[in-house]
């Protein structure tokens, strides 16, 4: 009776972690690459311009959408407008990358910003929409 029981425990005790790990298939900040690279200036002042491009590389298995993309980026501020809908400054080293909508797997969000520096674009934090692995069905 023992026997069984344990037997039947060590059982869960396997299962579950198993489960686990299928359920917590995760995608997190590392699946974001930031790429920022100069592009010129602006005329006036000679003021860098940069361009900052954001792909989803997200390679959990099925794939994944990233969304409530949060950005470090100092005290935001740009001599060239950028559309706040792209990025936004929320609050110091904060910013929002497209509203916080989702970001495809392989898509890009980029912008260009002009400022005397570049400032520390790095990923902060973001949600993982795994893709569930859809059941094929027959067609006939
Ligand atoms: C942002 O930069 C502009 C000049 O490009 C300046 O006039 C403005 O005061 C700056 N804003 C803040 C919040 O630093
Ligand atoms: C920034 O550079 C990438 C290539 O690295 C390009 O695909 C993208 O269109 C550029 N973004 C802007 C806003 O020019």
């Amino acid at each position: 009776m023992l026997g069984l029981n344990s037997k039947s425990f060590s059982f869960f005790a396997t299962a579950i972690p198993a489960f686990t790990l299928l359920v917590q298939a995760d995608c997190s900040i590392w699946n974001m690459k930031v790429d920022q690279k100069t592009m010129g200036w602006l005329p006036e002042g000679r003021i860098p311009v940069y361009n900052v491009s954001v792909r989803n590389t997200c390679d959990i298995r099925g794939g994944c959408a990233l969304a409530n993309v949060h950005m470090t980026c100092g005290d935001f501020n740009t001599s060239l407008p950028v559309d706040p809908d792209i990025f936004r400054y929320l609050s110091f080293n904060d910013c929002l990358l497209v509203g916080g909508r989702s970001i495809q797997m392989g898509s890009v969000a980029s912008f260009l910003y002009a400022h005397s520096k570049p400032y520390p674009m790095t990923i902060s934090s973001v949600t993982c929409f795994p893709r569930i692995p859809k059941i094929r069905l027959n067609s006939l």
